[in-house]
């Protein structure tokens, strides 16, 4: 079959330049290797910067955002065991909305069923077709192991951190910039009300550790493990007590607690993938790059992504005879200035607020004073807050 625009991958990135697409009449067909309720149950953060907010409200998706979703007026900063609180209003005149990723997925997954979008669920690519001509496509294989071939004039790579499409890249054609860290996330899901109105960004000697939330009644933590940390040696008291001593101070802040009912350990590095772009495949989100999760920017920054290749697309057929390729030739280096921004302050973030096993006691009052700087200071303060709710879209400078 044949579809305008072929999209690998089923995720809020590809669904969501999916909707836009559709929107625009611009008819497309996306592929996505697991089914919906494996999606839907996969965690992931949970803070949306307003312009991701906008993107699914003036698009017509169905607004749970605003509803389900708990608008932030900052964040604390804990650190030396004492909290700083940042007030994004009155810092950078924004606020994030907290809301979970696989609730976004949700929404744009029944929006597109809604509009009788063409995605398929649970099929698998299993290879990239003509990726430089002007008919690329996919072959894959559906649920009962059936072949198919689908192909367009452009072929999306929206796959995720493990891209089968970016893989198909020939060798010499491309450059990665890779960082590895030497710790993880354990995250827990639990039965608790909030410990505290706003996040709380920990940075202690025993390590990180983020107090965030999912409702009035379900709370998500994180704090920071060795990479290999096996889950199955946590037991409730155990995570509770690493979680507290990583949050104790003088003002004798208590974490609530609650029956924990999901724990895993996730591993991040830092990656970037240039150019976004092969022949007439282009690279969107996590197939393109990751971060490191603190500050929350994986999926705002894919939304970012997508938002810049779909106007490229749109203004490649809306001009009509004079088909206008400009943006589409832009789109790899538009998108990457924004990359390398979140690149930065994800790894500043990650670096700023972990603790290394094998830190010096010089390094570990090095950070106290980077600590202090950040806080001490509006201009500090305010950097944090512009990066942290995201600088405008279509906006390198
Ligand atoms: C969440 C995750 C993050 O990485 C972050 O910076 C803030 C919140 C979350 O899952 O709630």
């Amino acid at each position: 079959t044949k579809s305008r625009v072929v999209i690998v991958g089923g995720g809020p990135a590809g669904l969501m330049l999916s909707h836009l697409l559709a929107q625009r009449g611009i008819d497309n067909v996306v592929i996505e290797k697991r089914d919906h309720d494996t999606i839907y149950n996969t965690h992931r953060a949970g803070i949306l910067e307003q312009q991701a907010v906008k993107m699914l409200t003036d698009t017509g998706i169905d607004g749970r955002v605003l509803t389900v979703g708990d608008e932030h007026d900052g964040i604390d900063l804990r650190f030396n065991g004492e909290s700083h609180l940042l007030h994004f209003p009155d810092l950078v005149d924004a606020t994030v909305t907290l809301y979970a990723q696989n609730e976004v997925f949700f929404d744009l997954a029944a929006a597109r069923k809604r509009d009788g979008g063409d995605v398929r669920y649970e099929c698998d690519v299993t290879e990239v077709l003509d990726v430089e001509s002007d008919h690329p496509g996919v072959r894959y294989q559906d649920k009962d192991g059936v072949t198919h071939e689908v192909r367009g004039d452009f072929l999306v790579a929206a796959d995720g951190s493990r891209s089968f499409c970016r893989r198909q890249v020939p060798e010499g054609r491309y450059s990665e910039f890779t960082m590895h860290y030497p710790f993880a996330w354990f995250g827990i899901l639990c039965e608790a009300p909030k410990s505290a109105p706003e996040l709380i960004y920990a940075n202690s000697e025993h390590g990180f550790a983020l107090i965030s939330q999912r409702s009035e009644t379900v709370q998500r933590m994180y704090f920071q493990c060795d990479p290999e940390e096996n889950v199955d040696n946590w037991s409730e008291d155990r995570i509770w007590s690493e979680l507290q001593r990583r949050v104790d101070g003088p003002d004798g802040f208590q974490l609530k607690t609650g029956p924990i009912f999901d724990k895993t350990v996730l591993q991040f590095r830092s990656f970037v993938r240039e150019p976004l772009r092969y022949g007439n495949m282009f690279l969107v989100g996590d197939a393109g790059h990751t971060v490191p999760p603190t500050g929350a920017k994986g999926l705002n920054l894919a939304f970012a992504d997508v938002k810049v290749l779909f106007e490229a697309l749109d203004t490649f057929y809306g001009s009509g005879s004079a088909k206008n390729v400009g943006l589409l030739d832009a789109y790899s280096d538009t998108a990457l200035k924004r990359v390398w921004k979140a690149q930065n302050f994800s790894y500043w973030m990650t670096s700023m607020m972990h603790t290394r096993n094998d830190i010096t006691p010089f390094e570990k009052k090095r950070a106290l004073g980077e600590l202090e700087t950040i806080t001490g200071s509006r201009y500090g303060r305010q950097y944090l807050a512009e990066s942290y709710t995201g600088w405008p879209h279509g906006s390198t400078s």
